[in-house]
């Protein structure tokens, strides 16, 4: 059922500072930020060779990160995303076995377009983890 590790998120106080160390320390391809008002935050997107980092930072007053950030103020991992195939037939398969799925455990849109859902870190080992749909190309 599992897939690629597709990115992992790291909520962050300052995005421009952040985008910037990643870019001058480790050299990496680093995104402009994005404002995703409607999702509650900034993104910039680090490019690696085999998966992504999402920089994530809260915007506005609903986010959904500020809650995180408020109890790990210099930033931390927020989430890691897990490609599946089919997102409903990935749902229906951990809910069977007991996993928890967040909100109303239908799939929101993500970051990038794509169907996600998030399980319940207490399922997994203290980690939140989103799984994605990814169209196959
Ligand atoms: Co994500």
């Amino acid at each position: 059922m599992i897939g690629r590790l597709n990115h992992v998120a790291i909520v962050v106080p300052d995005i421009a500072a952040a985008a910037a160390n990643y870019r001058e320390s480790l050299g990496a391809k680093v995104s402009e930020p994005i404002a995703i008002p409607h999702q509650g935050v900034t993104v910039v997107f680090i490019e690696l060779p085999n998966t992504k980092i999402e920089l994530l930072q809260p915007l506005g007053d609903n986010s959904p990160v500020a809650k995180f950030l408020e109890n790990n103020p210099s930033g931390g991992i927020h989430h890691i995303s897990l490609e599946v195939d089919e997102i409903f037939a990935a749902r229906d398969k951990l809910k069977a076995s007991g996993k928890r799925v967040l909100g109303d455990g239908d799939p929101k849109t993500g970051a990038h377009g794509t169907p996600v859902l998030f399980l319940h870190p207490k399922d997994f080992h203290g980690t939140l983890v989103e799984i994605e749909e990814v169209a196959k190309n």
